[in-house]
């Protein structure tokens, strides 16, 4: 063949490429593979355009934009030829070779098999309807802004290892790890992460702080874990974001539960279900069958302007704001739909962040079960009263010491932290320190190499 010939031939294959159509079975498949692996809840923006865009994730180093994934040649993926999409979503590479930020969660989408990775290309490229729009693109601040670093970061903290079935594991628990462990990627929320951000592998599941809302531990721990949950119990939670006098999802865990785990097949929920009982046990404060029904507001009748540190405070902003739904005593009602405020994950330690997050932001979850709604107290968007932070910490202690723990309590600041999305830690200033000295490092070695090569011309 003459060189154009060859030319000619590959820009033929490759549009066949693009032309190729995927039988409908393996197309459905990679739709499942989608929903199991959330891409829709960050891939979508306000505009709420499927996987169009423009959805912004605070991270500590500054905003980080999750892109147009359609397959809309613009200003989409359109162009990715399959290895291109599985090195994006499987090892943080986007097709013109720059590093994803791991905000897109392909640490443990490494996990995915190569026929699921093939499925959810096939699902992307003809599944997906096309949104010839741009979106915002993410600029973080130097030095974060220097994407390379993080291939050093990958080298140390990226295992790129696809699933491989555990043989002395039973069939259901290996397909339980499969989703947990890779599309569902439980871990990137409920796993504490240590000084580069990189996930705890020692702390698997133990709880982590995302945002305003705290992932909790969930391993099998009976106290601190949800060792003490049943089987049906994790599934109920997963497919309906609530299990009865334990838990309910609000935050990020409602989104994953309305997008994501409430359409899975109940034999997939029943695996991962099998698969977090068997999580080992990180030890933690008690979470659950605390507190009792009761309500303390007659104790402090008559005290006109309570100081907003007493608990008569805390317990009249309950009465006026939450006892409507949620009961007088806290008991809520009795199908649970408005549920109990004791024996309740929200209002136990460890801390009280989910319960604050609950209260300033409400609860909104869809799934085919219907449409659960709390409004939130942050905001003056609704009928509701707004609520500021010092009567948010005194409604937070107030329930803490009734319904829950008996112990824990937060400070007017403390609620302005969770009010502006969530603590910051200082580990950014440990990130950005190292990257700028591993980009001193390079431009180091970048002189010293131009130095190295100036000396060999003029020598030759
Ligand atoms: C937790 C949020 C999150 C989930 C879930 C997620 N992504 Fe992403 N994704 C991101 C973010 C954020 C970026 C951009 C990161 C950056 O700019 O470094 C991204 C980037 C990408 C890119 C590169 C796009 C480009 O601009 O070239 C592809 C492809 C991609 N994601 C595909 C997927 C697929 C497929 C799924 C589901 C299997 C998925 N993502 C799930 C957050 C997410
Ligand atoms: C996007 C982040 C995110 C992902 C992914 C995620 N979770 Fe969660 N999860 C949370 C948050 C936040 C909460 C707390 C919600 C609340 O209390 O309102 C939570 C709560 C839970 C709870 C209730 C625990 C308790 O003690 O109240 C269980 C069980 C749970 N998640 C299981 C899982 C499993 C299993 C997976 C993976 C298949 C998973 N989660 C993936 C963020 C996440
Ligand atoms: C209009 C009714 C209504 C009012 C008023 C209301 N709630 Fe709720 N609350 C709900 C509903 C509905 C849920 C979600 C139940 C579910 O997730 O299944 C909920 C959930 C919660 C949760 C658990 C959230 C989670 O993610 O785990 C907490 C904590 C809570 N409410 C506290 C309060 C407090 C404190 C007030 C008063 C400031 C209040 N609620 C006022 C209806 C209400």
């Amino acid at each position: 063949m003459t060189m154009k010939t060859t030319l000619a031939f590959f820009a033929l294959s490759a549009s066949m490429a693009a032309a190729q159509t995927f039988p409908d079975d393996l197309v459905e498949r990679g739709r499942y593979v989608a929903t199991a692996s959330d891409c829709v809840a960050c891939h979508t923006g306000p505009e709420d355009k499927p996987f169009g865009g423009n959805h912004r994730i605070a991270s500590p180093v500054g905003d980080i934009w999750a892109t147009n994934i359609t397959p809309s040649t613009t200003h989409g993926i359109g162009n990715y030829t399959e290895q291109q999409f599985s090195d994006a979503v499987r090892r943080g590479i986007r097709a013109d070779g720059a590093n994803l930020y791991p905000a897109m969660p392909y640490t443990a989408f490494a996990r995915i098999t190569d026929e699921d990775m093939h499925a959810l290309y096939a699902y992307f490229m003809q599944g997906v309807e096309p949104i010839d729009e741009p979106s915002q693109q993410t600029a973080l601040a130097f030095p974060f802004g220097l994407r390379f670093s993080m291939m050093g970061w990958n080298l140390l903290f990226a295992d790129s290892a696809t699933h491989q079935d555990d043989p002395a594991k039973s069939a259901e628990w290996n397909r339980g790890a499969y989703l947990a462990e890779g599309p569902g990627h439980c871990s990137t929320c409920h796993t504490p992460r240590g000084m580069l951000m990189q996930e705890d592998g020692g702390q698997y599941l133990a709880g982590a702080q995302v945002g305003p809302w705290f992932a909790p531990n969930i391993t099998s721990d009976k106290a601190g874990g949800i060792g003490s949950w049943r089987k049906d119990e994790i599934v109920a939670y997963l497919a309906t974001g609530r299990a009865e006098g334990k838990s309910q999802a609000g935050g990020s865990m409602a989104e994953a539960v309305s997008h994501s785990f409430s359409k899975l097949t109940a034999d997939d929920l029943g695996a991962i279900a099998t698969y977090i009982m068997d999580v080992p046990a990180i030890a933690g404060p008690a979470r659950f069958d605390l507190g009792t029904a009761g309500n303390r507001t007659a104790e402090f009748r008559g005290i006109a302007d309570p100081d907003l540190t007493d608990l008569g405070a805390g317990a009249q902003i309950y009465s006026a704001n939450c006892a409507a739904c949620h009961g007088y005593d806290g008991q809520g009602t009795k199908d649970q739909y408005y549920p109990s405020l004791f024996n309740n994950s929200d209002t136990a330690g460890k801390g009280a962040n989910n319960f604050v997050a609950a209260v300033l932001n409400g609860v909104n979850r869809k799934t085919d079960q219907g449409h659960v709604f709390m409004p939130p107290f942050g905001t003056q968007t609704n009928a509701f009263n707004s609520l500021d932070d010092g009567e948010v910490a005194a409604l937070t202690n107030y329930a803490m010491n009734q319904f829950g723990d008996g112990v824990t309590t937060v400070s007017a600041e403390d609620v302005a932290t969770i009010r502006a999305g969530g603590p910051t830690s200082n580990m950014v200033k440990v990130v950005q320190t190292l990257i700028a000295v591993g980009a001193a490092l390079v431009a180091v070695v970048l002189i010293a190499t131009v130095i190295v090569l100036r000396r060999r011309k003029r020598a030759a």
